[in-house]
């Protein structure tokens, strides 16, 4: 695969965003997807994407995190394209596939008895918020700063926050219903004194406590061990659910999902992104018992609704990624690249006397500008945001594309090989030198 390198241009892509701002706000779907360059795209395979300016990319921003095969992975591809042979959709009833999906999350999610199906990971936290409300009776929530769940109002609040709101309520939006802030409580992440404080000044009010399994929406900070089984111990004491957001880590740290790997079993665990590979699909699963609680079940006083849910093509593709996992090989790979460019990147890192820590797991590598120890995102305040975006920035100008945001992850995918992360690692020395 040849790569563009600073001849690069890209006035098709503006010539596109100026027609897009037109009609979309701010051009992009997504509010993480505004770029400060912006960038349209016409194709990607494997390991490559290219933009409309002919510019060709090493991935390794992997659409945030569903792109774990590779793109328009063989396998996927022809799953989907089968599928939609067979049906659109009918949407009363059920389909074989969506039998299919659930049986998998089952056999291979640890915590997972039961399963349900969406098209995003929203989709998913949003129930097991509401899941968790019905079955406790409890109004009250916990999550960690630093950890993002979704879009809606309940949890989206103290992800990205500023130093001197640290400590307060961080709500990302205008509009959010001061109920849903109010009811939202902050804990610090690894630090199990402050989940019990919050606990204390609440007695009889917390429904569920939700754990990004490894909070990846700020790179990548892993959780000690001791942390969460001190959660599940708490929970258990308390009658409080455990929710863990596997969203991003399940699926690709494991058929298991982060969990398999801590051995500590969520009551709820919610999946989305890397269970399909690019498609929308998204799965809460847990406990029987409160599964049950869901109005698909006769009885089921947990209302649950969505016109796609368990669609075709999310639940084929997923059930294509899955089966391309099975045998273990793809997750080695990961796992393999992934240390060789973490432990690469800090070794230039380390020679060329550049402040460096190289956070991640499995298939995810992170370049923090700052020394260690990372514990939580309060840490990550020590970050040199500006040198950060830089590295990305000028990765993305040699066509290795980092997205270039401070703190953001950086994904491998089955496609990628041992050669594309040795040039990934030459290319990052010759720009750590110039911006050293
Ligand atoms: C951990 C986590 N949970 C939930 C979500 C929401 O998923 P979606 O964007 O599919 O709604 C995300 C999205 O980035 C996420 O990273």
């Amino acid at each position: 695969m040849t790569f563009q390198n600073s001849a690069m241009t890209f006035q098709n892509s503006a010539d596109l965003y100026a027609r897009a701002t037109r009609v979309i706000p701010g051009g992009v779907n997504s509010a993480t997807r505004r770029l400060a360059r912006p960038m349209a795209w016409e194709w990607a395979e494997g390991a490559y994407m290219r933009d409309v300016d002919g510019n060709t990319f090493l991935d390794y921003h992997a659409a945030f995190g569903p792109i774990v095969l590779g793109h328009r992975h063989p396998g996927v591809t022809a799953a989907v394209a089968e599928a939609i042979e067979g049906l659109d959709m009918v949407g009363v009833g059920v389909t074989e596939r969506e039998i299919q999906l659930a049986e998998k999350v089952v056999e291979h999610v640890p915590s997972a008895e039961m399963a349900l199906a969406f098209s995003t990971g929203s989709e998913a936290t949003y129930m097991a918020v509401r899941l968790a409300r019905g079955v406790t009776g409890r109004t009250k929530l916990i999550k960690f700063q630093g950890t993002f769940h979704g879009w809606h109002d309940y949890l989206l609040m103290n992800v990205i926050t500023p130093a001197e709101k640290i400590g307060q309520k961080d709500p990302g939006c205008a509009g959010q219903l001061a109920d849903a802030v109010e009811n939202t409580l902050i804990c610090r992440f690894n630090d199990l004194d402050s989940v019990e404080r919050t606990i204390a000044a609440h007695p009889g009010e917390i429904a569920a406590i939700f754990l990004e399994a490894i909070p990846h929406n700020i790179g990548c900070v892993l959780p000690t061990q001791a942390f969460v089984e001190g959660l599940r111990q708490i929970c258990d004491a308390h009658g409080i659910i455990l929710v863990f957001d596997e969203v991003i880590t399940g699926f690709r740290h494991g058929l298991g999902g982060y969990q398999a790997k801590l051995g500590v079993t969520p009551d709820l665990t919610t999946m989305a992104k890397a269970i399909a590979n690019g498609y929308p699909c998204a799965v809460i699963a847990g406990r029987r018992d409160l599964m049950m609680q869901f109005s698909t079940a006769p009885g089921g006083k947990v209302f649950v609704g969505g016109t796609y849910n368990g669609h075709p093509v999310g639940a084929a593709a997923a059930l294509a990624t899955i089966a391309a996992m099975e045998d273990g090989s793809v997750h080695r790979h990961l796992f393999a690249l992934g240390e060789h460019a973490r432990s690469g990147i800090q070794s230039i890192a380390d020679r060329l006397g550049i402040r460096m820590t190289v956070g991640g797991y499995g298939s995810v590598f992170t370049p923090y500008f700052m020394d260690g120890p990372i514990d939580r995102y309060e840490d990550l305040l020590r970050n040199d945001n500006a040198s950060d975006v830089a590295f990305r920035s000028a990765m993305v100008d040699q066509g290795i594309f980092m997205l270039p945001m401070a703190l953001k992850r950086n994904h491998i995918s089955a496609a990628h090989t041992l050669a594309d992360v040795e040039r990934t690692l030459d290319i990052a020395e010759t720009v750590l030198k110039t911006l050293r």
